[in-house]
């Protein structure tokens, strides 16, 4: 079974327009900083129909909305942050 944590970003026009563009390398920096790329399927997606509320990523199915480069950071340390692995 797949254990890895789900991390999908919208890549869908409004999104991608609207800061997704950016949030793509600053996740991809994130992930590859604190060694976390194995534990983590990061992948785009299609407009999940929620544009109104974007720029969008979802984490194992719950979305994360009107996101900015802090906030996404500030998520992305609440669930890996205490549990990151020590290498
Ligand atoms: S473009 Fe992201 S929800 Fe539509």
């Amino acid at each position: 079974m797949d254990q890895r944590i789900d991390i999908q970003i919208c890549l869908g026009s409004s999104c991608f327009a609207r800061g997704n563009k950016r949030l793509v390398k600053v996740i991809e920096q994130y992930l590859n900083e604190q060694n976390l790329r194995h534990l983590v399927h990061f992948h785009g997606a299609h407009c999940f129909s929620s544009c109104e509320k974007g720029p969008l990523v979802k984490i194992d199915g719950k979305e994360y909305h009107q996101l900015t480069e802090d906030k996404i950071l500030a998520i992305l340390n609440g669930i890996f942050g205490k549990d990151a692995p020590d290498f």
